[in-house]
Formats: structure tokens, sequence, C-alpha cells
């Protein structure tokens, strides 16, 4: 057997195979990946050596096969950043000098922006981040369907809409991958709560599944063709996410013909059988202790470890079972750390910051301005009260996995400060919380009362008050592990808020978070911007945005119900959300985010795609390229926009598509089509979107396929899903 390692100066046999037409894997970057020569390198493996790269050595890799100068696999986590290096083998942080990076906005916050350039901008400057840190796999993006305002980890993931969803992750993944890192996709499925997530089973229709929950985890191995899929700790139907028939072999390596490598979610595997059989590839976790001085190590005991390897030998589990998993890490080691000719990365340079903090622009939303109370002027002269512990709390710690270590992080405040220069900022904590620690509430050492007496001083003072505040990264808040206890705004910010709003009534409220919280006291401020996560640009992100420097862009990824039981998830009760401990049954089905409320006609706080700018659009003449085709045609969906107010501006422009009359029940309208247009004051622009066949179909359980059926349809176009500018009338004959 001819096989040359490119990756190291060793070379086994003498020359390559020039026959490409061997080459079935799909990678423009590497040309020497071959499946012939992926299978000439198994054949030199021992079986102790296969089975010990199918899982890990460390919290963050597995082995190589040293003799042959094959590499480790090392991962790290993200998916805004890469995060600071952990111990070997325990959860502590290494203690590094030199692992601090940029920190990215969070996943919402990129959903929020509607716009999939900057989604390649982040994939490609984090997949740098981590090319630089020697990283081969990044643990990230996620893109479990927003389904409940509780789950602690709606921040990491991309809002409630597979479309939208869909259309972020691919460019994303492109993004990293162009570096020789692995994206790995996240958490493969229905992840959609943090609450009893490592073993509550989820009951959920299969059109739910391929309409709603699959869509965007479909789009990011067909089209962004993603070398890495994570498994999900919970269940679905009795088994268990991170070794599934049904998921894994069936629907992921089978129908959609993913190549690559199914890791587990850290410590999901519980069984060597089903692991072996049902697709995980390589087990990670966590629990371990292999520095024990007991002869053997203790990832030896992982299920696809020493018992596996009893298993093969004792004839219970085919060989070929472990040559398949063998298989696929080496075709993601031919695309990563066996690639010679990936880049060498870069970190904590400008550009990276540069591309931070344009994501952080383009995804605030400006949710209310009431009297034009933003942008507030920058040369005036003024006092202004910036309250609450967000305006100076760092958000890169905390949160779980995914926090970061980032070289700085500019606090609202600091933001502020730099930007005003000619106002008096006068600062108040209004509340406070602990600090971040996983899995555990520490309260606050601070006398509440003190502190809010304290802010109501200074906003007596000001002439306008910023409140700053929302959610964390602690437990219970937007935080892996847990769930939100409450839809209510934590630490007494409500109480607060309105008290502020009776000594001060020029207020305006920045909320800070990955999740909808409820805002009773709205009629009470004049201005509300929805912020996220933001990274190492928090700070300037925000002030470019108060001052007026940008003008507001963001739209909501997912809906603000005024109450939880609003929310669909939560309206069928303690089954649906979030179960009963053992299961749970997604009873509301497709209806999920805006398509429950409009199903229902619940009015939302504010709806899916919402978010105001200091200029105004109109959008007019919406025309299809034909008014009737048959059901193979590409539709254009046409309109003009023009900005008709006196400053530049970015909006929006919504397709939504609703069937009036189907054999089944469908929500009103479906995000089909979006594009984020610039235009300068007076600007118009004529703005072409094209619906394709599969805009229009639904998944037909009786048929277990699409179905798209002919007859009249409508499509709707606006800047949110509650305000639609033009309907039209289209057919599928
Ligand atoms: C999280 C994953 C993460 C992994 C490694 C798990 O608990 O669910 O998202 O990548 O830990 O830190």
């Amino acid at each position: 057997m001819i096989v040359t390692l490119f990756f190291s100066n060793i070379s086994i046999g003498q020359e390559q195979s020039n026959d490409k037409t061997k080459n079935v894997v799909t990678d423009h970057q590497n040309p020497e990946i071959s499946e012939e020569r992926i299978d000439s390198l198994i054949s030199l493996l021992t079986l102790e050596e296969k089975v010990a790269m199918c899982h890990a050595q460390s919290k963050f890799s597995t082995p190589g096969v040293p003799r042959l100068g094959i590499p480790e696999i090392w991962m790290s986590d993200g998916p805004h950043g890469v995060r600071g290096e952990i111990n070997w083998d325990n959860w502590g942080y290494a203690g590094w000098t030199n692992d601090s990076i940029t920190a990215f906005p969070a996943l919402t916050c990129l959903a929020a922006t509607f716009n999939p350039d900057l989604a390649k901008a982040f994939g490609q400057s984090v997949g740098e981040e981590a090319r630089y840190r020697k990283k081969d796999v990044l643990l990230g993006p996620g893109v479990n369907i927003y389904r409940t305002p509780l789950n602690g980890r709606n921040f990491e993931y991309m809002g409630e809409d597979p479309f939208l969803a869909s259309t972020l992750v691919v460019p994303y993944i492109q993004g990293v991958q162009e570096n020789g890192v692995a994206a790995c996709l996240k958490h493969f499925a229905l992840n959609n709560q943090e609450k009893w997530r490592g073993h509550i089973n989820v009951e959920v229709s299969d059109r739910a599944l391929n309409e709603i929950y699959f869509p965007a985890f479909k789009a990011a191995v067909q089209e962004g063709k993603v070398w890495a899929v994570m498994g999900s700790y919970n269940k679905f139907r009795g088994q268990y996410c991170s070794h599934h028939e049904l998921l894994i072999n069936k629907i992921l390596k089978g129908e959609w013909q993913f190549d690559g490598v199914l890791v587990t979610d850290w410590g999901s595997a519980h069984d060597t059988k089903e692991a072996a059989l049902f697709g995980l590839d390589m087990e990670m976790g966590t629990g371990t202790d292999g520095l024990t001085s007991t002869l053997k190590n203790a990832y030896d005991n992982y299920y696809l470890a020493h018992p596996f390897l009893q298993m093969i030998k004792n004839g219970e589990i085919e060989e070929e079972i472990v040559n398949e998993k063998v298989r696929r890490i080496l075709r993601l080691m031919y695309r990563t750390n066996m690639n010679p000719h990936r880049t060498f990365g870069k970190a904590n340079n400008q550009e990276h910051l540069d591309v931070a903090r344009k994501i952080a622009q383009e995804g605030i939303v400006l949710l209310k301005n009431e009297n034009q109370f933003f942008p507030i002027d920058p040369n005036k002269k003024m006092t202004i009260a910036v309250i609450g512990e967000n305006a100076t709390r760092k958000m890169a710690p905390g949160g779980g996995s995914s926090e970061l270590k980032p070289k700085f992080e500019i606090s609202p405040l600091e933001g502020i400060r730099e930007r005003f220069k000619n106002a008096t900022i006068l600062h108040s904590m209004g509340y406070a919380s602990g600090p971040p620690v996983y899995g555990n509430v520490i309260p606050s050492k601070f006398d509440a009362d003190s502190l809010k007496i304290a802010a109501i001083a200074v906003a007596k003072k000001a002439d306008i008050v910023l409140f700053i505040g929302g959610l964390n990264k602690n437990h219970h808040q937007d935080c892996e592990g847990g769930d939100r206890l409450s839809y209510e705004l934590p630490f007494g910010q409500n109480e607060l808020i309105n008290e502020i709003s009776s000594v001060n009534k020029n207020i305006g409220v920045v909320l800070i978070s990955g999740n909808a919280v409820a805002i009773p006291w709205l009629p009470k401020v004049q201005g509300l911007v929805q912020s996220w996560y933001l990274g190492s640009e928090s700070g300037h992100a925000l002030a470019d945005i108060l001052s007026g420097d940008v003008n507001p862009s963001g739209k909501l990824p997912f809906t603000y119900p005024v109450k939880l039981t609003d929310n669909g998830a939560h309206y069928f009760g303690e089954l649906s959300y979030p179960g009963d401990s053992i299961d749970q049954y997604y009873k509301e089905d497709i209806f999920v985010g805006y398509r429950w409320h409009e199903h229902k006609k619940i009015r939302p706080q504010f709806a899916f795609g919402e978010g105001l700018s200091y200029t105004k659009f109109t959008i007019e003449n919406v025309r299809a390229s034909e008014n009737s085709a048959t059901e193979n045609t590409d539709f254009q969906i046409i309109c003009d926009i023009q900005n008709i107010g006196n400053r530049e501006g970015s909006e929006v422009v919504q397709i939504y598509v609703g069937k009036p009359k189907s054999v089944v029940e469908r929500a009103v309208k479906e995000l089909k089509g979006f594009k984020k247009v610039f235009l300068q004051k007076g600007e118009e622009k004529t703005v072409s979107i094209t619906l394709n066949p599969k805009s229009f179909a639904f998944y037909d359980e009786s048929i277990s396929d699409w179905n798209l059926e002919r007859g009249e349809y409508i499509i709707y176009v606006g800047t949110a899903s509650n305000n639609i500018h033009q309907k039209i009338k289209i057919k599928i004959n």
C-alpha cells in the first residue's frame, strides 16, 4: 500500500496516488485527502490505536498515534470566541498568560443582524483565532431553536426561526472552516432547555422536527459542509441523542450524508453497544480522573474505550465499526491538523475587533423611542445618570462553557464615558448580583436598599437616566446547566426602574440579555434598547448606537411575549415545559415563537423581526417575477425600498409566506427570505429576493416527505413579522 503522510516529514511507502477520481471527500483545501489514503492509513493502525482515537485523553483532546506521527486533535469551546486553556484533566483554568482572545458577540446578536455577510466574517475571524491558538475543532456554532425564554443557553443560539438560523449558520461554518479548523455544530438535537438536559426525553412530531428543529442543522451539513457535529445530552423518543439510530444513523449520516465526526457532548454517552452501533464516533467527557495512580487511565473506562475494545475482541462488535469511526476521524484530520495548506491564524488583531464591533452595532435592537429619546447628542452639555449593574459588569466570564477570557472588554459605562465627553456622567449600580459560578447562585454582599437609595439620588440630579440592566451570565440567568426560574427581571430591577421613573421621566433602558424578559414598566420609559452579550467591544458598540454614530438596524430574532404563558411552550403547562423530569412533549408542535402568537392571535410585547431605526423606510411596488408558475419555479419577489428620513441607515426587507387554504394547519406566515439593505438619506433601491419551491412546502407526515401544495399563497413583504408593508398573491399550478 502506498501512503504518504503529508502532515509530517514521515513518509510511509513511496509516493501518493495520482488518481484524483478516488477523492470522494469534498474538501477544496487539502488536495491530498482521499478515501484511499484514509483507508491505507487505517490498515496501518492496531485495534488499540483505533479505539484510542475514538475517545478523549484529556478534557479537550483525543490521542494521536505517536509512532506514526498522527497528531492529537485539540478542541476548544466556542461559539463566540476561543475559550481559555483548561487543565488537562479537570475543569480548572490552566492559568496560561498567552490565551486571551477577542470576544465576539453572542450568537443571538449575530442572528439579530440578519446579515449573512457578518456571519461569514464572524466565522472567518473566530476560526482564525482558533487556528492561532492551535485548535483543530471549535465547539460551535449552536443552532438549537429558541423555544422558551427560560432556556439558559438561548444566548448561544440563533433565535426562534429556522430560516433565519439556517441562513446564518452556513456562512459562519464556511468562515471557520476556511482556516482548516472544524466547526462542531451543536447540540443535535432538541436541547432546547438546560433544565434536566442530561436525561429529559423529548417527544415531538416529525413535522415539527423537519419544519422547526432540523432545518438549521440540515443546512449546516448540506450547505455549510460542517466537519463535526455534537450530539446533545437529552433523549429523543426514548434514546439518548448522542447514539441515536434514527437521528444519527438514519437522518444525519444517512439522509443528509454527513461525512464528518459525531462527537458526544461532554459525558453524553451512556452505552457501549449503542455508541458503537448508533453513530457516535468520538466520546468526550468529564468526571474522570486520568491522573490517578491506578494502573489504568480513567479515560480507558469510557464507553468507546476499553469496553468497546473488549466487545470488538469478543466478536460482539465487528471491527469495521471502529474502522468507520476512524475513517471519519481521519477525514476530519485531513481537513484540519493533517492539512499542510492551512493558514497559521491570527488573534487579537484590529480586524477581529472591527468585526466584533460591527456585528455588535448591527445586532443591537431599538425597541422603543418616544419623543426621539435616542440618539443622545454627544455634543450637548448635560448630566447623564448611568444606573444598573450591567453598565460595568464584565459579561465574557460566566455562562458556562462559552465563557471567555478576552484581552479586554469595554463596559457600557466606559464606552459612554469615552463618547459623551461633554456630558457629566454619574454612575450608580442600583442593584447587584453575585459572581458567576457554574451551577451555583452566590448572592451579592451589597445591601440592596442602600444601592437603590443611592441610585435614586443620582437619578434625581440627572437630565437623562440610562438604566443598563437585564440578565447576566450567572446560574439561572443566561447560563448553561440551568434555566431561568422566572420570566421577570432579576435583582429587583422592576421596582428600581419604577422608582427611578417616578423621580426622572427622562429615562431610557438598555437590556443586556440573550432572552426576552417581562417589562411591565415599558409605558414609564421613553426608550428601550435590546442589547446582547457583545464581547470585547461591548461599550464602544453600545455608545455608537446611543450617540447615533451608527443608526440601529438590529431585528429581534425571537418574540418577546408579554407574559410567559403567552409563549407556545408554556401555554400547555408543565408537561410541555419543563416536562415531568422524565418526559416532555412539545405540544405547540410547529407553532414556535411568532408562529404561535399569530396562530393564536396573541399580541406579543415585541414581535419577531421587530427593530426601529433613527430614519424611516417605505416599501412599495411589491411584485413577483411570475404570478403563477409550476412547482419547480423560483419566484423573485421584488420591491422598491426608500429611505425617507434624514439620515443613512439599513433596513431588513423580510419576506413571509402563508398558505390560507391548506390540507394541514399552517402558520399564518413564515419567514422565507430577507435582505439587509443600506440606504443613504433619500436613496431608493430595488430589492429582489428569491423564493424557491422549498419556501412553500410543508412536511407531510402521511408521506414522510415534503409536500408542495398547489394553489394560492400570500407573500407578505415587510420590516417585521408584525409590520407588513404589502401583500401579494402568487399561485403554484
Ligand atoms: C456543553 C457543550 C460544551 C462542552 C465542553 C458541555 O457541557 O454542553 O456545549 O462544548 O461542555 O465544554
